[in-house]
């Protein structure tokens, strides 16, 4: 915000001081030379001030955040700034402040050299220019990783806009050698101004429009492609893989496919093995109405709103997906399920759109047990969003679960009739239930909705018992003043013990009283519940006993990804966007990760944008181990983590499921215009196609 200010205002003093630089040899008398030259002095004197603060909050946000949050601005910006502004400051300032002319007599020729000398104009022209490609880098295209051509690119802007000021400058000064006199009235002057400004425009327009034609035709989709950015992979640093002409897997002890490749459509698992339960699931259009009356244009699976797949935690699943008329085609993703990669159901990179009329037959063994979701991941920004969806419980083998009640809260966003709706299931009001004292109550809370919600739980203490389907080990009690914050995609499982009083339970902020939420009561029935501002808010990082596990006890990583957030303005598929970018690239030209089976892999997120990015990686569950640079407390398992911006974190999992998996931001806005990457095994081969012709479109 700071650094927005500081340059935006050093754009605009340089501008001026440039103008009136530009003036300079005009004056008519030693004393309107004076009296610019002072205002030259105190604009640039302010100008400089403006950029030492820039300069020191960019050190701040190094000691604070850390280099990978500054090292675009200190490479690119910095030194394009620094270079005029230290000119100036060393010979252009000093030689202006020596001037000593004063009275009412015509400059001496002295002095009208002095001023009239291009590198006067030029370089308050340039400092002024440096700013403004600053102030407009720092709002709308932080450079991200800047390699020695995107840092040139910039000095080269800077020149081409000053050509035409630059002969116009020479000229001027060639005359007033010559002694010729400069044209005073102010007529002639406007003209020659507004012709060279025409002139520098159309430099600058030429600019833009030739950006524009590459940036559009660059970011245009392919027809097909395997969704490997086979031009650009990144190993992590670690021993060159098959992909990059290196050997096969170094950990063959490890690896199931030790010599040879495999195709993504042959990693099925144990799919031979009988089915222990079976269902069928419909893709269907289909009017619902919410329990306020709205309605809502939904695409359903059965025509249900969140439909519960509920197995036994070892129970061998099959899943039959129909398409009855879903036009665009659908899939199922098991969101957070590390199934094997053929059932992962990603369009055009582990099967192809299930058309209508066609069905696909999902079939895993659910050897996690927790809560899980499941959703199409065919154009999910839009079919998400509309409704295809729901949740996958996996209850625990012997029904030794230790709670009386339970409830699915999944809760999302609906477009209705009446304009958005949150809503908990089909519930967009306040629902009552009836819970004994003494019971146990289990929440099992689901957040499908793109962006990070806050729920509150008031009038008891409760425990967080699992995290994304993962059990905390000794979940301390949390008291009532305690929120929770979910991002998109993510669980929690709440569990409270009913007291002989009202708990109240709700989505969002405590005096939003649109929003759902579930009265639970014990005898009388209660009046509105009543909420109250919470006190703090729950903090994963540091909560019940730590995870161990192989990566937590691994001291170094055959692979370290770095994968910094960020936000531009650009192209993605021939149209202009903000964008939200992964190393300053969009799909499909941000990096492939390639690992090796087996391999311990270290990713760092750096969320230098403007938005939350909930981090999901398909097939794999993502310890966390590090957040803004130190190591968290209670390190946790997740598969969808939400980096807030300004916020860095290490996340470690180990290679041990081979295929080729999405990694994606699950803001599915932001997916679908290119905040995707993708992990891919060494070992594997790509079955399918993404893209218009096949009509496989996995965002
Ligand atoms: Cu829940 Cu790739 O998504
Ligand atoms: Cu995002």
């Amino acid at each position: 915000m700071d650094s927005i200010i500081f340059t935006v205002g050093m754009t605009l003093l340089w501008g001026i001081a440039g103008i009136t630089a530009v003036g300079l040899p005009y004056c008519p008398t030693n004393r309107s030379l004076k009296a610019r030259k002072t205002f030259l002095l105190w604009t640039g004197g302010a100008a400089l001030l403006l950029s030492a603060l820039w300069y020191t909050a960019i050190v701040g946000r190094l000691v604070t955040s850390g280099w990978l949050f500054v090292e675009g601005t200190v490479k690119a910006l910095i030194p394009l700034t620094l270079l005029p502004q230290l000119y100036l400051a060393s010979t252009i300032l000093p030689k202006l402040k020596s001037l000593r002319e004063s009275g009412g007599e015509p400059p001496t020729q002295t002095a009208l050299r002095t001023v009239a000398r291009p590198s006067v104009a030029l370089s308050f022209l340039a400092a002024a220019l440096a700013s403004g490609i600053s102030a407009f880098g720092t709002v709308f295209a932080q450079p991200v990783l800047p390699g020695p051509v995107e840092i040139v690119r910039r000095f080269m802007l800077v020149a081409l806009l000053l050509i035409v000021p630059a002969i116009w400058a020479r000229r001027r000064y060639l005359r007033i050698i010559r002694g010729e006199q400069l044209q005073r009235g102010f007529a002639a002057r406007l003209l020659k101004f507004a012709f060279a400004s025409m002139l520098s425009f159309a430099v600058a327009i030429a600019i833009l429009v030739f950006n524009v034609l590459v940036g559009v035709n660059a970011s245009k989709l392919p027809e097909a492609s395997d969704m490997m950015n086979h031009d650009r992979i990144d190993e992590g640093g670690g021993t060159a893989t098959r992909m990059s002409g290196g050997s096969p897997n170094h950990h063959q002890h490890h690896s199931n496919h030790p010599a040879g490749t495999v195709e993504v459509a042959a990693l099925t698992g144990t799919i031979s093995d009988p089915a222990d339960v079976t269902f069928e699931l419909v893709a269907q259009r289909k009017k619902i109405t919410l329990a306020s009356g709205a309605v809502v244009d939904a695409w359903t699976y059965n025509g249900e709103i969140a439909p519960e797949l509920r197995v036994k935690h070892g129970d061998m699943v099959e899943v039959k997906l129909i398409n009855q008329d879903i036009d665009s085609g659908v899939t199922i993703h098991w969101h957070g399920y590390n199934v094997p990669n053929a059932m992962d159901g990603v369009p055009g990179m582990t099967q192809n759109i299930v058309k209508p009329g066609q069905s696909f037959t999902y079939k895993f063994r659910a050897d996690q047990e927790g809560t899980y979701w499941f959703h199409s991941h065919q154009q999910a920004a839009e079919q998400v969003v509309k409704g295809l969806f729901g949740a996958l419980i996996v209850e625990p083998k012997q029904d030794a679960e230790a709670f009386d009640e339970q409830f699915t809260v999944i809760n999302h966003r609906w477009t209705t009739d009446q304009g958005y709706k949150h809503a908990f299931g089909n519930q967009d009001a306040v629902q009552w239930k009836q819970v004994k004292p003494g019971q146990k109550v289990k929440l099992r809370l689901i957040n499908t909705h793109n962006l990070s919600q806050k729920y509150l739980l008031q009038g008891t203490d409760f425990r967080i018992e699992s995290i994304d389907g993962m059990r905390i080990r000794n979940p301390q009690p949390l008291s009532d003043q305690t929120a929770l914050r979910l991002g998109s995609g993510g669980r929690y499982d709440v569990t409270f013990t009913m007291p002989n009083h009202p708990v109240y339970f709700k989505l969002g902020d405590y005096n939003n009283d649109s929003n759902p939420g579930i009265v639970f009561y014990a005898d009388t029935f209660p009046e509105k519940p009543v909420f109250r501002a919470e006190s703090a808010l729950f903090d994963p990082s540091d909560y019940g006993r730590p995870v161990a596990n192989e990566v937590t006890a691994a001291k170094t990583f055959d692979r370290e990804f770095r994968l910094i957030l960020g936000n531009e303005m650009g192209f993605y598929n021939g149209k202009f966007h903000f964008l939200w970018t992964i190393n300053g690239e969009v799909y499909p030209r941000v990096p492939t990760l390639v690992v090796q089976e087996g391999d311990t892999v270290k990713t760092t997120f750096v969320n230098k944008s403007l938005a939350e990015h909930p981090m999901h990686l398909h097939g794999h569950h993502m310890t966390v181990l590090k957040k803004n640079g130190g190591k968290v407390k209670t390190p946790w398992v997740t598969d969808t983590l939400n980096v807030l911006p300004g916020e860095s974190y290490e996340v470690a999992f180990v290679a041990d499921n081979p295929g080729m998996w999405m990694d994606h931001c699950h803001n599915l806005g932001h997916a679908a215009t290119g905040m995707i990457l993708h992990l891919m095994y060494d070992n594997v081969r790509s079955s399918y196609e993404a893209g218009a012709r096949s009509g496989n479109l996995p965002d």
